[in-house]
């Protein structure tokens, strides 16, 4: 082991990596179900960037008299993922969001009420009632600050709990032994240079999306996908990198987001002309049809030379024919947000938006449990679980539907929770770690630390970006995307000439930075080689060149593994049963709004 760390071990039932709102719910319920529990963090717990979700979390309450129910929820789930999402694991979570958003509610989230005193629900792009008939009133929320609200609610629930939190600690990597277990995880003290070997029966990947791999995002800073890249280190695969789902409404220049909650109150699209276009893309549900078919529809519009502004392109959003005391009341923060970042008073005027990135559909491949699998036979990583955006269980399959988000968070978090009370004992004794345990982690890090090369993070950083962007953008077709990949391999490969000045290991924000381009080049690799294989179109995954879906041959699970910058794929079966016959398979048809 280098000598210049000091190295500190830990050992706990059971370790949570990352503090949004899937890890704070897992942290809760292991510490709840008895387990010693630490919640490692790399910013503190109420910074993570579940504390920007906006418009609400679905859950089939009915509380807006409009009759839903749980299976109208799994039905729409299932279309909006264009038929890739395993259909146990959607079962499990919209089944289960009816206790999991009141346990929220008892835990103490402040919804929104209706007149009546129940949570407060809105209409959300591709919710319906009775497979299309009319739009759901399915979002539950708290105004427009609804992750806002979860965050800060799980983080005192896991308070009261006693969890222990590691703040401002950076997960390297994981601890895996020649069995294929993962044993724990090795991580970075941010603020003294410690080095931590936390040693535990399960860790909990929670660690988020990797949006910052492209220039235009919704996604904090932070969203770098480091349990992705730690898991693609440990040799094993993401699922369904090629999904990367474009939210039609980021601020133009931004990137901020502007809820779909706004046109769930009555907000809607324009084009240059002052049209409406989406009732000619979705006759049915037009601004409210899912997401990928929205950005879809605006790009075409901007390519087509009918996108507003000085350039053409981007498209207007209208809230200014809404009354002030919705917009007050119901959309306080994109009304802030909106005059911060574009300088528009939304009750005068339309906001200028574009598709930006959001969400990424693909990660790290889990049953309904929260267990990790490996293989097309789904089997498990012993100790390794992943919950979250970091994870694929994979209910949003090709396109996720808008508020499933912030529901997949706490109905798996929940999961891992109680997966974790059958599997482990409290206090069970562990195997002891050999010493060299970590050391590859601390090699890795040590040399980027050292690195003396002439290229700036920041340049490196840029580049992937600028080619993520426009190679895996909207539209992709062949040509592009291999263009894309072949750059991308040439800014991984770029990385061994990387330039850190800071050699320190107190607060060095150039070692830190460096390390997360790493993890998103690595992401970035599997997401372009993912997305050249899969040719067909599917949810977010538009071909030009394979414009259809093509059930017979890709209705199936893309496994990428990385060695170096070679990538691997292999495939495993989508999930085609339920866990009850309380309700039935859907099969697959064709998909329309
Ligand atoms: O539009 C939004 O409020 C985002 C919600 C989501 O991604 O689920």
């Amino acid at each position: 082991m280098a000598e210049s760390y000091k190295i500190i071990d830990h050992r706990f039932d059971v370790v949570v990596v990352g503090a949004g709102g899937a890890g704070l719910r897992a942290t809760l319920g292991m510490c709840a179900a008895g387990l010693k529990t630490a919640c490692v963090t790399k910013v503190f717990p109420t910074r993570s960037h579940t504390v920007a979700a906006q418009g609400g979390i679905g859950a089939a309450l009915g509380n807006m008299g409009d009759g839903d129910n749980w299976k109208n929820h799994f039905y729409d789930t299932i279309k909006g993922s264009d038929w890739l999402g395993d259909q146990d694991a959607i079962e499990y979570m919209c089944r289960n969001a009816l206790p999991s958003v009141i346990e929220l509610e008892h835990f103490g989230v402040p919804f929104s009420r209706t007149p009546e005193g129940k949570i407060y629900q809105r209409p959300f792009g591709g919710h319906t009632i009775n497979q299309g008939e009319s739009m759901a009133k399915r979002a539950c929320a708290a105004a427009d600050r609804t992750g806002h609200a979860i965050l800060h609610t799980l983080y005192q629930q896991c308070l009261k709990h006693q969890a222990e939190f590691f703040v401002e600690y950076f997960a390297l990597d994981l601890i895996m032994d020649e069995k294929g277990r993962c044993r724990g995880i090795i991580a970075l003290c941010l603020d003294d240079g410690t080095i931590h070997r936390f040693q535990a029966h399960t860790v909990v990947l929670a660690t988020g999306g990797y949006g910052r791999a492209f220039f235009s995002c919704t996604s904090a800073h932070t969203c770098t996908g480091d349990g992705n890249a730690m898991v693609l280190r440990a040799g094993l695969p993401l699922q369904d990198m090629e999904f990367i789902q474009f939210h039609p409404t980021g601020i133009y220049g931004s990137g901020c987001l502007i809820t779909e909650g706004a046109r769930g109150e009555g907000g809607y699209l324009t084009n240059s002309a002052g049209e409406r276009f989406m009732e000619r893309y979705a006759p049915n549900a037009k601004d409210l049809a899912s997401r990928d078919v929205v950005s879809r529809a605006m790009t075409i519009e901007i390519h087509e030379g009918r996108g507003v502004g000085p350039h053409k392109d981007h498209i207007f959003l209208h809230l200014e024919h809404l009354d002030p005391k919705v917009l007050h009341e119901r959309l306080p923060g994109i009304s802030e947000t909106a005059k911060i970042f574009a300088g528009v008073d939304v009750t005068k005027e339309p906001i200028p938006v574009i598709p930006t990135v959001h969400y990424n559909m693909g990660g790290i491949p889990t049953n309904y449990m929260a267990e990790v699998i490996k293989d097309s036979k789904g089997t498990v990583v012993p100790g390794l679980m992943a919950i979250g955006e970091a994870a694929c269980v994979s209910v949003h399959g090709a396109n996720r539907l808008g508020t499933n988000s912030l529901l997949d968070l706490v109905v798996f978090g929940r999961a891992a929770a109680h997966r974790a009370r059958d599997l482990i004992t409290p206090n069970m004794p562990h195997e002891t770690l050999p010493t060299s345990a970590g050391e590859k982690a601390i090699e890795r890090m040590d040399r980027i630390r050292n690195s003396n090369g002439p290229l700036k993070s920041g340049d490196i950083r840029l580049k992937m970006q600028r080619t993520m962007q426009k190679h895996c953008a909207v539209f992709r077709d062949e040509k592009h995307m291999q263009e894309g990949w072949e750059k991308i391999k040439e800014v991984h490969d770029s990385l061994k000439e990387i330039q850190i000045n800071d050699k320190s290991l107190i607060w060095n924000s150039d070692l830190i930075e460096s390390l997360e381009l790493h993890n998103l080049l690595e992401q970035s690799l599997v997401t372009l080689a993912s997305a050249v294989n899969r040719k067909e179109s599917r949810g977010a995954h538009a071909r030009e060149d394979h414009p259809d879906r093509d059930d017979a041959e890709w209705m199936k699970h893309t496994l990428c593994t990385l060695m170096g910058n070679k990538t691997n794929i292999d495939y495993r079966p989508v999930q085609m049963k339920t866990l009850t016959d309380e309700i039935d398979v859907i099969p697959p048809k064709k998909r329309v709004y």
